[in-house]
């Protein structure tokens, strides 16, 4: 019975696999690789495809725990024997050449590695965290990082990052929320099509392109309680409605490759999940690159409880979809007897060796397996002016003006004494972020070099405050931080005391971001709440710069700071960028991908929220959706972002009140700069469905417009509404379009704007 719903699933899985074929690969190109690729297949012994499907780490640079032991010297016998396909944490053209020449020149055919590493916001040349980056609300913007990162990597022998990670994301005690774009599924879906496209360019066989992977499919921004490994429980309409539209995005710009995810769905782990990977992935979306498995995700089968042992395991993933074994050990020790038991038939090896090779021949590995290590390209691109400055144009749009009372910003470069504090302020390497590749340690530009780069005679000093972090800090190790040595603190606030201004760096050290980082406390932690309300007590003129990367709780100060600049771990040229939005060479424009909360207590906290029941306090009395204890509403909204300028939005206007299936309506509003400085604004469109046959959010972003205007000026900006802005996924398990009336909103952010309505016929 098992062997037989195995081979129907097999059928299915050609099936839809040559259907597949035949709606994608229709280029020339494409069919020559087939051609090639079947040429090879056939040549193949049983043990050389499971090898393909073998990828370890090296072990003298690790991105997850040790599994089972395999040390550096077994893999040089292993990739000769065929055994390896793919390696990650390899870097350097050097030893990437080293070990693509045991592959191309000792196995029996000869078949090249591909070798991968986490580029997530620049190789060496950092750029802001991601989260950071969709601040700008500019997809171009992430192109051209990922570009910059992908011209980089790919000097060095890698062809291919573990990037974009395109994870929507509810909960800020998640570690993980910097990596991706936010909490908005459109914002999302933008920014993960342009960083595949920056990544991969036109032509993946570019030797300054690489291939391109959207992670961790699917729903592990969802983990419960935001504790990282966690499990996810979600319905279908979010999954298919928030969460998908990244990775479909990325689909629709070609990315060559998918990575599964830890966490279960609904008490399935996503590795061992064939409707998330062969249903809807490879089905429906026609997916032809290849998945490969989170590290040891098949063997956390194991654990998560659905396998009894790495044989099992190896079953349900290759069944499932799951096409390449990251660090695992699963499919290599496994696979073969499998298929001799007849427990897994050899089309489903077929099956993933093919998109793994064809991805092989598509970066043109096979016609020449050295093209991407070059040693001289190596020496001239890292770090160079062009990609620092670029570096810093991404830095200063990414930021986010949160407060500026009495227009303390921008400040003046000449004639005033400004104290700079915080620990955070003349840190190097913090502004380079987790997950930060081949960033070299202290190599950011920070921000007390930033603002002294940047002013003129202004006097400025610098005091550091109470440690922020204690000892060693790094990837992999807990950060410690100090809660009890007050030594520095009399010295900044007296500093502060004689200082026109105070620019204060505070927030988060790097490394309490990224994986493995969740917090059940978002607020800022250590001793800064303490040092901040000090230096508040004796100078009033206080600018916050925050670096965090993930939204925190700011409340008090949000309550009686004056200035607070959101700048997040903005990478390389950090100080610079920020230095000149503070003495305002920048007028900033950024803002929040994600909704800040009050509390942590409320989250997960995201404006495209459901209405509930009970929405508003009608009576008076305790009975509606609230808490007791705090509001319900964010600090800080998705979408919200101030300028040194101000904008009026007026004029809204509708092509017409009523949309059909082809018809379109083209919405209408003057933007007007009314302040005294040329500025950027970004325009938003969100939209209600107010009756739907499931629960519909209320509100839900449809289209944003950044547009710059001088002082006095005014721009239309414009969007179009079709019946496509309007499908959902329902209940139903189809994407519906249902008549009925919506209501619109265009404006500055998600809780603000003009407002109207039309109605779908
Ligand atoms: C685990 C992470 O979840 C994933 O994002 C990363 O790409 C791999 N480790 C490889 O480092």
């Amino acid at each position: 019975m098992h062997k037989l719903i195995i081979s129907l699933l097999v059928m299915s899985i050609i099936a839809v696999s040559c259907q597949t074929d035949n709606k994608t690969k229709t280029s020339e190109a494409d069919s020559a690789i087939d051609v090639k690729v079947e040429a090879l297949l056939a040549k193949m012994t049983l043990i050389e495809k499971i090898g393909q499907l073998n990828q370890y780490s090296s072990r003298w640079e690790m991105t997850g725990p040790a599994p089972e032991s395999v040390d550096s010297m077994a893999f040089y016998t292993m990739v000769k024997e065929g055994k390896i396909g793919s390696m990650l944490n390899v870097t350097g053209a050097k030893a990437t050449r080293n070990i693509q020449s045991w592959a191309v020149d000792s196995s029996r055919l000869g078949i090249p590695l591909i070798l991968a590493y986490d580029v997530i916001h620049g190789y060496e040349t950092m750029f802001p965290i991601p989260l950071a980056e969709a601040a700008s609300w500019e997809p171009e913007l992430a192109k051209k990082s990922s570009r910059i990162a992908a011209v980089e990597a790919s000097a060095v022998g890698l062809h291919w990052t573990f990037a974009p990670m395109v994870d929507i994301a509810r909960d800020a005690r998640w570690g993980r929320f910097m990596e991706g774009s936010g909490e908005d599924p459109y914002l999302g879906a933008k920014m993960a099509y342009a960083r595949v496209k920056g990544f991969q360019g036109d032509d993946l066989s570019d030797e300054t392109t690489i291939a391109a992977c959207a992670k961790h499919f699917a729903a592990y921004g969802f983990i419960e309680s935001g504790r990282d490994y966690n499990v996810v429980q979600i319905g279908d309409p979010t999954l298919h409605n928030i969460v998908f539209p990244p990775f479909k995005a990325c689909v629709d710009a070609g990315v060559a490759t998918f990575m599964n995810a830890f966490n279960t769905i609904n008490e399935t782990p996503a590795t061992a999940s064939s409707y998330l990977q062969r249903d809807i992935l490879k089905g429906e979306w026609g997916f032809d690159g290849f998945v490969v498995s989170d590290w040891n995700s098949i063997g956390e089968l194991l654990p998560h409880g659905v396998a009894a042992d790495k044989k099992e395991a190896a079953l349900k993933a290759i069944t499932a979809g799951s096409d390449m074994d990251m660090e695992g050990n699963a499919y290599i020790n496994n696979l073969e007897e499998l298929v001799n038991e007849g427990e897994v038939d050899v089309a489903l090896i077929d099956d993933a060796v093919r998109r793994i090779l064809t991805i092989k021949f598509k970066l043109g590995l096979f016609d020449d397996p050295y093209k991407y290590c070059n040693p001289e390209r190596e020496k001239t691109v890292m770090r160079c002016d062009e990609h620092l400055a670029a570096a810093k144009e991404a830095a200063k749009r990414s930021i986010v003006l949160l407060k500026n009372e009495n227009n303390l910003l921008p400040l003046k470069k000449d004639g005033l004494s400004i104290a700079v504090i915080g620990e955070l302020a003349e840190s190097k390497d913090v502004p380079l972020g987790s997950w930060r590749a081949k960033a070299i340690t202290n190599s950011a530009v920070s921000l007390v070099e930033g603002i002294k780069n940047t002013t003129g005679t202004s006097k400025i000093s610098f005091a550091k405050g109470p440690d922020y972090t204690v000892g060693y800090r790094s990837f992999v190790t807990e950060l410690k931080i100090n809660t009890s040595n007050r030594s520095g603190m009399a010295a900044a606030k007296s500093l502060a005391s004689k200082s026109d201004v105070v620019v204060i760096a505070l927030g988060e050290d790097c490394w309490q971001t990224g994986e493995g980082r969740s917090q059940t406390d978002i607020s800022m932690k250590g001793l800064q709440q303490e040092l901040l309300e000090e230096v508040c007590k004796v100078n009033k003129n206080v600018v916050v710069v925050l670096m965090n990367g993930r939204p925190i709780e700011i409340n008090w100060m949000a309550e009686n700071v004056p200035a607070i600049v959101e700048c997040w771990h903005l990478g390389s040229e950090a100080g610079n960028g920020i230095a000149e939005v503070l003495f305002g060479d920048y007028n900033p424009a950024g803002k929040l991908p994600v909704s800040f909360p009050k509390s942590v207590g409320q989250q997960p906290l995201y404006y495209n929220h459901f209405n509930t029941g009970r929405p508003t306090n009608g009576e008076g009395n305790v009975f509606w959706s609230h808490y007791t204890d705090e509001s319900k509403e964010p600090l800080y909204p998705f979408g919200y972002g101030l300028s040194y300028t101000t904008f009026s939005y007026s004029g809204l206007e509708l092509s017409s009140t009523e949309l059909t299936a082809d018809s379109k309506i083209v919405v209408k509003a003057t933007v007007t700069n009314t302040g005294e400085v040329a500025g950027e604004e970004i325009a938003q469109l969100y939209i209600r469905d107010l009756v739907g046959s499931i629960s519909r959010p209320v509100k839900e972003l449809k289209g944003f417009e950044k547009i710059t205007l001088e002082p006095k000026e005014s721009k239309v900006v414009s969007f179009e509404i079709t019946t496509k802005d309007l499908e959902y996924y329902g209940a139903s398990g189809e994407w519906n379009v249902e008549p009925g009336d919506f209501n619109l909103w265009v404006g500055p952010n998600s809780a603000e704007g003009l407002e109207s309505s039309f109605s779908l016929k």
